[in-house]
């Protein structure tokens, strides 16, 4: 018996990194899985590799090798017409729609008024309208399902505390928490509980691979810190053991769940 037997997810950013880990736990836990991932570059000032269509395949394999299922498609977070038509292939193929956790999202780097226009509005259209973008397309045929359920919104310790040197991706994740409270505010009716994460570092190739992010913690560095000198860096089940949390815990909307080491207090 698994504690999602029988529901659905439609998870972004499923290619690797912290979506492919909620994906493969949640298909483990008996749900299956609409994914999808642009797997391939999403700008051109990203500093840290891209993910591939070989990654986005390798997912697909290890959740069938794990016996769950998935329907999973190559695509851009902010195309709402390919949102709106996977969810709605997905539920038609597995039936309803219980939980969304909407994790894609980039990262560059540039001081406020050196960084180019594309570095801020990329950002912000991806990862603040592309998650407006994921809601929009979920959250019609979750209301239909009428069997409640759960957004998580992956935001960032930079959505609470500003990080110097990310001001599209600090606005971008700010504005992923009136999105995430609105909504749930909204949907408190319909049984349908938001809410947003907020991590420090992860061990994924944003979290680890970039080597712009190097320079600047050299001229930004104090910043940055967290609590937990002995733990830099959280793990991709850390992350998931929070989204899981947040899919199942009844009592808990509007929250800003952080797993940060401590590091939007210091
Ligand atoms: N890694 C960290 O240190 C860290 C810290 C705080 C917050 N986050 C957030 O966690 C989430 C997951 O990131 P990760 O650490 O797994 O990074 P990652 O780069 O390893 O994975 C992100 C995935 O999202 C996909 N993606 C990006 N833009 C997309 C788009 N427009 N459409 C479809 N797919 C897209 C990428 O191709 C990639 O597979 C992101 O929202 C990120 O901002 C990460």
């Amino acid at each position: 018996m698994g504690q999602f037997d029988g529901q659905v997810v439609y998870i972004t950013g499923i290619a690797r990194g912290q979506g492919r880990n909620h994906a493969l736990r949640f298909a483990k836990e008996g749900a299956s899985i609409i994914g999808m991932d642009i797997a391939d570059r999403v700008a051109d000032h990203t500093t840290y590799p891209a993910a591939s269509a070989d990654d986005l395949a390798e997912t697909v394999r290890l959740v069938e090798e794990a016996g769950g299922t998935i329907l999973a498609r190559q695509g851009d977070t902010r195309d709402l017409a390919f949102q709106q038509q996977l969810v709605a292939d997905g539920v038609e193929r597995f039936g309803r729609l219980d939980h969304v956790i909407a994790n894609a999202g980039i990262l560059t780097w540039g001081l406020t008024w050196e960084m180019t226009e594309e570095q801020f509005t990329d950002v912000v259209d991806v990862n603040l309208v592309g998650t407006w973008k994921t809601l929009k397309s979920s959250i019609p045929a979750m209301i239909a399902a009428g069997n409640g359920g759960s957004i998580v919104i992956i935001s960032s310790c930079a959505g609470i505390k500003a990080m110097p040197a990310q001001a599209s991706y600090s606005a971008s994740k700010f504005g992923l928490r009136g999105l995430a409270q609105t909504a749930a505010k909204e949907l408190g009716p319909q049984r349908i509980r938001v809410n947003s994460v907020h991590p420090y570092a992860v061990h994924t190739p944003m979290g680890l691979e970039d080597s712009q992010a190097i320079k600047a913690f050299q001229d930004w560095g104090r910043h940055f810190p967290s609590m937990m000198d002995h733990y830099p860096v959280a793990s991709v089940d850390d992350l998931t053991d929070a989204v899981v949390y947040l899919s199942t815990a009844v009592a808990v909307t509007g929250s800003e769940f952080q797993i940060d080491m401590g590091e939007t207090k210091v």
